[in-house]
Parts: structure tokens; sequence; C-alpha cells
């Protein structure tokens, strides 16, 4: 008797499946026809709370997770032995422990592809945003600041005939370079775990070093995969070589950035300006202090949010745990 919680029934072991959130309902319904399975859901549009999630997978066969639960031993530990398959309703997977997970031979559905146009949409609306400083001027609009045109006034950088630099051409960065390409971009660098000619020819772009891709980008986007080699990646070495007229995207996962050393680099124009879409942690304390600067705009990790593709996303979870659950191949599996 949990707000927001969905009494849990006795359901038989077979397809019980716990979900974690209130998700769009089109997801939900694709579990609840499905004969035989039994449906027992944290029933809020808040994460559920700790003791809640290890007493909610308790013999659950199934598990319907986002990104903001955390799925490590102790939760696998909660489930028991019943557990067969885990679904996130993301495409990221940073949050599960994949090595235990693996151990116990559970398999992982997650949601490649369907959220990549959007996602990649909002980075380039995100860059846009930072670059010609869009949520400040909207700002002086309204207090008053705005009283003439001014010549040198909220200027800031474009891209045409720009460098742009893409950490992690992956489906993502690809989409974002296909959405920038038009907006006259003179070069794209790419980096990553090695040279991807296939995906990189469409942009003629070249795979560099992270070095050297924050020496010579004018904008930096990052979308590669939180992984122990990309955590921190963006850190004070990284600032330090960046231009001072450069600006830095980050719309995968706030941990590959060192916040610390985002924050001095932007504080003391080192760089020109950041648009991060996801920070550590997630909310982001309202008197962070990157919150404190002008030339840093955060969003609240809002890249897939439209409602076709949350809704799809969703769909594409249940498929993933119910195809899981029958031991047919999912739609889209991790491979562990
Ligand atoms: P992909 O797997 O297609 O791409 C991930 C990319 O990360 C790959 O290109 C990979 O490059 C790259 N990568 C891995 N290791 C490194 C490294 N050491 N240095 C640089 N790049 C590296 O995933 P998606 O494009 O579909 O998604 C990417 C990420 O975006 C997700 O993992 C998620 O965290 C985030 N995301 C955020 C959203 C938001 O709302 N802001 C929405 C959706 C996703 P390589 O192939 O060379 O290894
Ligand atoms: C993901 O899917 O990994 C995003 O962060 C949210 O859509």
């Amino acid at each position: 008797a949990v707000p927001g919680a969905r009494s849990a029934r006795a359901v038989p072991a077979a397809m019980s499946v716990f979900v974690t959130r209130r998700i769009p309902a089109e997801g939900l319904q694709v579990l609840s026809q499905a004969s035989g399975c039994r449906v027992q859901q944290w029933d809020s549009e808040e994460p559920v709370p700790r003791a809640e999630l290890l007493a909610g997978v308790a013999g659950a066969r199934g598990l319907l997770c986002l990104l903001s639960d955390r799925i490590d031993r102790e939760v696998l530990d909660a489930a028991g032995p019943d557990l067969k398959v885990i679904s996130t309703m993301s495409v990221g997977f940073d949050h599960l422990a994949l090595d235990e997970i693996k151990k116990r031979g559970i398999r992982v559905g997650y949601t490649p592809d369907v959220l990549t146009d959007a996602t990649a949409e909002l980075s380039v609306a995100l860059l846009l945003s930072t670059c010609r400083r869009l949520p400040e001027a909207a700002k002086q609009v309204k207090s008053g600041g705005w009283t003439t045109w001014k010549p040198l006034w909220m200027c800031g950088y474009g891209l045409s005939d720009s460098t742009v630099g893409i950490i992690g051409l992956g489906r993502i960065g690809q989409a974002v370079a296909r959405r920038l390409k038009p907006f006259g971009v003179r070069k794209f660098l790419y980096t990553g775990s090695g040279p991807k000619p296939e995906s990189a020819a469409e942009f003629g772009a070249e795979f560099v070093p992270l070095t050297r891709l924050a020496e010579e980008s004018d904008f930096v986007v990052v979308t590669c995969a939180l992984t122990p080699a990309t955590q921190g990646m963006c850190n004070k070495d990284f600032f330090g070589r960046m231009k001072k007229t450069s600006v830095f995207v980050n719309t995968s996962r706030g941990a590959v950035v060192n916040q610390e050393d985002l924050y001095n680099a932007l504080a003391h124009g080192q760089i020109a300006a950041a648009g991060l879409d996801v920070t550590t942690p997630e909310p982001l304390p309202t008197d962070h202090p990157l919150l404190s600067l002008k030339n840093c705009v955060i969003l609240p990790h809002i890249g897939s949010a439209t409602y076709a593709t949350r809704s799809t996303m969703a769909v594409l979870a249940a498929n993933n745990l119910l195809a899981g659950l029958r031991g047919e191949p999912m739609p889209q599996e991790l491979k562990l």
C-alpha cells in the first residue's frame, strides 16, 4: 500500500513481470494483453524507491526498467533465480551490471534506433541554442534587457564553415552529423574505439585521436556510450585543448564529463559555451555551480522526449520483454 504502486498480486511465476515506472500506455497494453503475463507496476511518474524495487522484483520472471534504475547484484539477488529477462526502456545500458547479469544467464533487451532521430534532433537544437545563446537572449526580452538593436550584442558562433568533432560516431552521432551537414559544416572529425570508414564516408569525416578532436573542433558533440573508457573523458586536459571560441555539447551521459573541469573551463573563458542534456547527478541540484553560468545551457535529459518516440520505446521494451519470456528472439536484444 504505497502511493503510486499497484498492489502486488499473486502471479504465476511463469510470466510475472515487474515494471518500475508508469510508462506510455501503449507499452503497458502490450504486456497486459499478452496471455499469461501478470504485470506488477510501480505506477508513478517518480522513480521506484529502492526498497520497493527490491520487493517488487522478488520472484519476477521479467523486469522492465528505466535508465534511472540501477540494476546491480543487490537487485538481481532480490529477484532470485526466476528472473530471466531484463528489458530497459533506453538504448543506454550503463545502469545495468552486465557482468553479473550475464553470469546469471539473464537476457537483456534495449531500445536502439527508435530514438535516434529524436535524440539527434534534440542534440542539434541544444547545439544551436547554446552557440546562438537562445535561452540568454530570450531572457533579455522578458527582463527588459532588449533596449535596441546593437551590433555587438548577443553574438555567438555559427556552424557555417566550421569543424565539428563527434565523440562516438554511432547511430546518434551519425544522425547528428547528417543534420548538421546542411548548415555548411566544412569538416567533420570523429573519435571512437577505431575508424569506421563506412559510417564516416557520408560526411567525409576523419578519424582522429581525442586530443586532436579537442584542438581542431569549433563544435564538439558527445554522443558516445558511457563505458569505463569514456567515463570522465572530457576533463581538464580535454577542455584545455579546446579553442576559446569552441562550443561543447553532451547528449550522451553526464559521467563522460568531469563537471568540475567543465565549470572551470566555462567560468575562465577557456571554451565559449556548453550545452548539456545529461548531467551528474540527475536531476542536477538547483544550486549547482554550472547553473550559475550564462554560457551553459542545461536540459533535463529530454533527448528522446517526443510523444511518438517514447511510445515506440515503451512498445519495443514490452515486446523485448515478452519475446525473452517466451524464449523467442527479441526485436532488440543486447549481445552480452
Ligand atoms: P551506439 O552504440 O550506436 O553509439 C555509441 C558510440 O559510442 C559508438 O559509436 C562507439 O564508437 C562510441 N564509443 C565507445 N567507446 C568510445 C570511446 N572510448 N571513445 C569514443 N567513442 C566511443 O549508440 P547510440 O548512438 O544509439 O547511443 C549513444 C548513447 O547516447 C547511449 O549509450 C546513451 O547513453 C545516449 N543517449 C542519450 C539520450 C538522451 O536522452 N540524451 C537518448 C539516447 C541515447 P565505436 O563504435 O568506435 O566503439
Ligand atoms: C537512452 O535511451 O539511453 C536515453 O538516455 C533516454 O532515451
